[in-house]
């Protein structure tokens, strides 16, 4: 029977089991293109900023899934970068050569400073979420974003927002059955991504 808790920031393996899923299953981002070890590193700071949390999923020691969120994304980068830039660069500059890093930040960087002209999205963020292929359809995802909307209501928070890319169908079809809507779309180098916003996050499940 799996479990869900939230991680704290001693628990330098679990986040080490974290990274490891996220670039296996998200494969696609700039973040997963930096690495495990950045990957890694950037959670362990997350996990310590002030309305930001990370949830796994694991039964007897096994991780299933994973989830993050913030109350607020641009406070979140803003404490991480005060608090945790220099092993950042320590652990991302190795990576920064790869092909594809450049693009693809500077395509995170578009979503996060969207222009003045944009329609305003919210800043509570639904950030990451994956569950081991062997363990889909059980229903760990729908209990990892109740986790995360449970806190959220803790915080003061009453919306949620979680982008993906397009083509991720399957992700789309489960954020829409779990009463996110469909709002944004931002146009990318590579791929458009889609905003999918759920308007009344709520603790009772
Ligand atoms: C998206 C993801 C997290 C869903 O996790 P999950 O544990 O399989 O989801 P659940 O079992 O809680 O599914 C809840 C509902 O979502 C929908 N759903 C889940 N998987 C689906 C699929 N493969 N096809 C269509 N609908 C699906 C169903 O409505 C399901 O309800 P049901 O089980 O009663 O039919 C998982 O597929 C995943 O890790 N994908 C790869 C990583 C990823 O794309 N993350 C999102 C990036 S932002």
């Amino acid at each position: 029977m799996s479990k869900v808790e939230r991680l704290n920031k001693s628990e330098t393996a679990r986040f080490k089991a974290v990274a490891s899923l996220h670039c296996n299953e998200i494969p696609g981002g700039v973040l997963s293109i930096l690495g495990e070890d950045f990957l890694a590193v950037l959670y362990r700071y997350i996990s310590q900023a002030p309305h930001c949390g990370i949830w796994v999923s694991e039964d007897s020691g096994n991780l299933k899934g994973f989830i993050t969120g913030c109350a607020d994304d641009k406070k979140m980068f803003r404490w991480v970068l005060s608090h945790g830039l220099l092993p950042l660069i320590a652990v991302g500059i190795r990576s920064i050569t790869k092909p594809g890093v450049i693009a693809g930040a500077i395509s995170v960087l578009k979503v996060l400073l969207k222009t003045k002209h944009d329609e305003p999205t919210p800043h509570s963020q639904l950030l990451s979420l994956a569950v081991h292929p062997g363990c889909r359809k059980e229903g760990i995802g729908r209990s990892l974003v109740q986790a995360l909307e449970i806190e959220l209501v803790t915080w003061g928070v009453n919306e949620c927002l979680v982008w993906t890319t397009q083509s991720n169908l399957r992700a789309i079809t489960f954020y829409e059955s779990n009463g996110f809507i469909r709002r944004f779309t931002v146009k990318h180098a590579t791929e458009d991504m889609v905003g999918l916003l759920k308007s009344r996050v709520t603790s009772n499940f």
